[in-house]
This record gives structure tokens, sequence and C-alpha cells, in this order.
């Protein structure tokens, strides 16, 4: 077991349920592969440690948001292709081809000043085209009304590029209503439709993937040659209220513990923290613990009843979360005392207390939560 005695807040990380995530993974997917999503540091989950399980699980290719994220792989060894998801500023060119990225295309416009660099530096860029079925954030678009296949296709005869595949992204995969199924049905045929033409016009379109972790519970196999999730080999998925297609078996990796830092007894009419929100209406026994949020527990979690476990105990959050510091009543449970893990997210006993329950005290989903969690945490790997 880790030594946690000087630690005030953490995360605890299960690297190796990584493969089992990944292996359910890929009974939904047939014969496509598996695009590990590494960004904002595999959202707070260590992008280097998930890195190195998902190459153990069999995962050849990874992408990530920006330069910074894939110049910390490449410095820590990983020498597969890594696809930069976001537009890499003109300006820093030169390190996306030092460090042998693959830019997105984020349009014809940047695909030519890409191409047009390396060029002029004698060098191709390696590239994917991100293709626009109706996210609206980047890509060429091809949807009703802008089918801007042309484009594309130009894309592909840059002299400066070497577009190794082409992408595109789900806006509302997540939703199984009626509408957000015929949308989502309907990008995919716009994709494909840009895949036959391609073929048509003689272009090997390269590498397709157009699947997220929703895109991949609730449309499976798509054929495609890759998939790109992030939250599913992590174990979760934005919200757990949210009803999927597919019943696949999750774990989730990371849990998230702190310090009891002292227990005191507050008496009637007194009130909890910062805005004075928990007044006690009796006698309570209140614990403070060592985590707040600029540990990445959102501040508009409190005064939700959000509940954490102690000694096998849920007990809820009460008043506001400060900075570095929140509060719990644990009123009835004598035994909780100074020193004592609290589990925030993670299994406690019987208590199995998720990370999706935050999530929704806080109006938010996982993704911004997990993201969210500070650097100031340490990060340990769970023991086998
Ligand atoms: C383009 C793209 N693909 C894949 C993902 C992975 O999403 P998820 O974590 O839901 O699987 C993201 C993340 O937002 C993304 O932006």
């Amino acid at each position: 077991m880790t030594d946690t005695s000087k630690l005030r807040a953490w995360t605890e990380i299960d690297y190796q349920a990584i493969a089992h995530n990944v292996a359910e993974v890929r009974k939904l997917v047939g014969n496509t592969k598996i695009l590990g999503i590494l960004k904002a540091d595999a959202y707070g989950h260590g992008a280097l440690e998930c890195a190195a399980a998902l190459a153990d699980a069999g995962v050849d290719f990874f992408a990530v948001a920006c330069l910074a994220e894939g110049q910390q792989l490449r410095a820590a060894g990983f020498h597969q292709p890594i696809l930069l998801l976001g537009a890499t500023p003109p300006a820093a060119f030169d390190e996306l081809i030092e460090g042998d990225f693959i830019q997105t295309l984020v349009s014809l416009e940047y695909a030519r000043k890409l191409s047009d660099y390396a060029l002029a530096h004698g060098t191709k860029a390696k590239a994917h085209v991100k293709v626009d079925t109706g996210m609206n954030r980047v890509g060429i678009q091809y949807q009703d009304g802008a089918r801007r296949y042309d484009q594309i296709k130009a894309a592909y005869g840059l002299p400066g590029l070497d577009v190794q595949g082409i992408f595109s992204h789900f806006p509302v995969s997540d939703d199984l209503g009626f509408d957000s199924r015929e949308f989502t049905r309907h990008q995919i045929r716009l994709f494909k439709e840009v895949l036959d033409r391609l073929k048509n016009d003689g272009i090997d379109p390269g590498v397709r993937h157009i699947q997220n972790s929703y895109g991949i519970l609730n449309y499976k196999d798509l054929g495609m040659d890759y998939c790109r999730p992030g939250l599913l080999y992590m174990g979760v998925t934005s919200d757990d209220q949210v009803p999927i297609a597919s019943a696949p078996d999750f774990i989730p990796i990371l849990s998230l513990k702190t310090k009891v830092s002292m227990v005191k007894t507050v008496p009637a009419g007194a009130t909890v923290s910062y805005g004075r929100h928990y007044k006690c209406d009796q006698p309570r026994r209140i614990a403070s613990l060592s985590i707040g949020y600029a540990d990445g527990l959102p501040r508009l979690a409190s005064n939700q009843n959000l509940m954490i476990s102690i000694r096998g105990h849920k007990v809820p959050l009460v008043g506001n979360i400060c900075m570095d510091q929140c509060m719990a009543d644990v009123t009835g449970f004598d035994e909780i005392e100074e020193g004592d893990i609290a589990t925030i997210i993670g299994v406690d006993g019987p208590n199995v207390m998720t990370v999706d329950a935050i999530s929704r005290a806080a109006k938010t989903i996982n993704n911004e939560t997990l993201s969210a969690l500070s650097k100031r945490l340490t990060r340990i790997a769970k023991d086998e």
C-alpha cells in the first residue's frame, strides 16, 4: 500500500484497469482500432501513465489537444503517431514538424499555410483532414447547405502535406432521442459520402475515424479504422444518468481522497463556512477536510447534499466549499476523527462514490470535473 500519511489530498489511479476498459471498447467496435485521447493530461488521470497503459493494451495511436501536450509525450519517449486535435499556431509549425506530429487541418486556408511552410523547409507535414459534418467547431464543412467537397479534395492535393487520415466529430452522440439519433446518423452518412467521393476521385483518404466515447457506446461498429475514446478507457461516461444503447462493464480508474484535518462540535444556531449557508439546527459534529475548489472539487457542488464517505459512512458536505478545505457533517459517527481518510470519489467499504455525483451537484459533466482536477493533488498509482 502506498504511504499516504504525508498527503493532504490525492488521486489514486488504477492504471491496470485501463486494459480491461480497452477490452470492453474492443467488444463494441469490432475491428476498429483505438486512438487513445490523452488531452488535458488524460482528463487529469496522467497522460504519460495512461499512454503507457494504453500502449501495453495494444493502442498504437494517440491524440492530444495541442503541441505542448504532444511534446510532453515525445519527451517521455512515446514514438507512436500523435494527432494534434486543435490548431497549432503557424508560428509553431517548426515545432510541429520537429516533433513529427500529425496536425488536424482545421480549414483549407490553414492547410495551405502548413503546406507552404513545409515546402519552404524542404519537408512534408503530416496531417488528418477534419470534416465538419455538423459540430461547427473546426474542420472543412461538409453538411447540408455547405458541402465543400472541393476543399477537402484540395487539401489532399497540397504538395507540402502528407495527409494520412480523415475524421469528423459527433455533437449529440450521447443523446438517444429521435432527433439526435437522426442527426448523428446523418453525420455518418455525410462522412461516408465524402469517403466515397474521394474514392471515386482516386484519392486514398488514409485512416478514417469518427467515434468519441458516446459514438462507441451508441453506434458501436461503424467500420472505421479507428475510434477515439477518452472517457471510456478511464471507465466512466459523461453522466451516469444518461441512458446508453450498450451495457459495457467499465471500471472507473480514478479515486479522489483527502484527510480529515479536525473534528469539532458546532453549537446549535451556528453556521459553517463562507456565506453562512449551512446552519446547525442542533449541535453538529463537523469534520474539516483538506480539499477545496483549488484542488478541483467544484465550488458549485457546495450545499447540494453531496455525499462523501469516511470509515464506510456516507456523510454530506455542508456549507460552501472553500479554496483549500471543505466541511462534512459527521454527526452520529463518533468514530470519525482527525487523520481519517475521506473518499470523495472511489470505493470506501460498502460505498461507491462517483464522479458523476459531483458533476451532477455542480451541474456539469464528468469531462469537466475530471479535467479540472488540479496539479496540487498528489497522483498515485493504485497498487496491485
Ligand atoms: C475530437 C475529439 N475526439 C474524441 C474525443 C474524446 O471524447 P470522449 O472523452 O467523450 O471519448 C474528444 C474529446 O472531447 C474530441 O474533442
